[in-house]
């Protein structure tokens, strides 16, 4: 099966008053379809970098080389236009701030209507239909108040499942979500991977889900990369991750996480008060 997503000996670097910086040097990954990718790594890693490189997000200082091809075809060299529009169609994108993505001028029905329009060819009772239908499948209720909605009206949890609703909306081949949960609460954040996860199993979308959090990860990744300064350096499922991670940054994730469960086993156990 042809991978949806491949990254091959993919390089960023950074061309700043005659010096270069490598940014991220050589990466490598595949997805395929109804499969999720995982990217763990600390700040500053290149998890968004190399991400923002394959789907053309870079501005001009930066040089990107080696490849990143979507369903086969090379996105190294399309123009800003093909990939603009490959954006928001084939490659669903969820970014780690949902007011970043939304006008705060314009209610939210509008700018849902408005990527609707840009991405089909549905008339203008087709896209109020497919938004009730959207936000109704996001549980949102209150769904009619929630169009006239500006976007500082609504909490960072419900901007966060539109924006998510109307990237699954588009049916895209690859959802890329970078960070999605940071800037929410831990129940609303439980909610937020229970949507991907269900839209991976219903639709075979394939993923890319970004985060430091190693908990969220092992919910929804099949296979797992961990990135440091530019680089992979462990990769498998998360059992791998778990037992046989080599890097530094990856151990002391799983060390947190064992530390988590440890605890949460005592306090199952009765044993809080030892801790207290
Ligand atoms: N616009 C930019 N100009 C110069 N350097 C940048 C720019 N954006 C990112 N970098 C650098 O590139 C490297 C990789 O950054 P990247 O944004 O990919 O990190 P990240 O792994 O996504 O981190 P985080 O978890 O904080 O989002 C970092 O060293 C960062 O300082
Ligand atoms: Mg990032």
């Amino acid at each position: 099966m042809t991978p949806v997503f491949e990254l091959e000996g993919l390089r960023v670097s950074l061309c700043q008053r005659h010096r270069q910086t490598e940014l991220v040097k050589g990466v490598s990954f595949s997805v395929s379809p109804g499969q999720c990718l995982g990217i763990l790594g600390e700040s500053g890693s290149g998890k968004s970098m190399s991400i923002k490189a394959a789907m053309g997000l870079l501005d001009k200082g930066f040089f990107v080389s080696g490849s990143a091809r979507f369903q086969g075809e090379e996105l190294l060299g399309k123009s800003a236009e093909e990939l603009r529009r490959l954006r928001g169609g084939k490659v669903g994108m969820i970014l780690q701030n949902p007011m970043t993505c939304f006008d705060p001028l314009y209610r939210v029905g509008a700018q849902i209507s408005e990527t609707f329009a840009a991405h089909t060819s549905l008339n203008a009772a087709q896209i109020r239909q497919r938004s009730m239908e959207m936000l109704k499948t996001m549980r949102i209720r209150h769904r009619e108040e929630v169009l006239e909605k500006y976007p500082h009206q609504l909490s960072g949890g419900m901007l966060q499942r539109i924006m998510i609703g109307i990237a699954a909306a588009m049916e895209p081949a690859l959802l890329i979500a970078d960070e999605p949960t940071t800037a929410i609460d831990a129940i609303t954040q439980a909610e937020i991977l229970d949507e991907l996860i269900r839209i991976k199993r219903e639709n075979q979308t394939a993923m890319v889900f970004i985060s430091h959090d190693l908990n969220a990860v092992s919910r929804i990744a099949d296979e797992i990369v961990v990135l440091n300064q530019g680089q992979v350096v462990d990769r498998g499922d998360f059992h791998h991750i778990l037992h046989h991670a080599a890097d530094p940054y990856t151990r002391l994730l799983v060390e947190k996480r064992a530390a988590v469960m440890r605890r949460y086993r005592s306090v199952l156990e009765g044993k809080e008060a030892d801790h207290a």
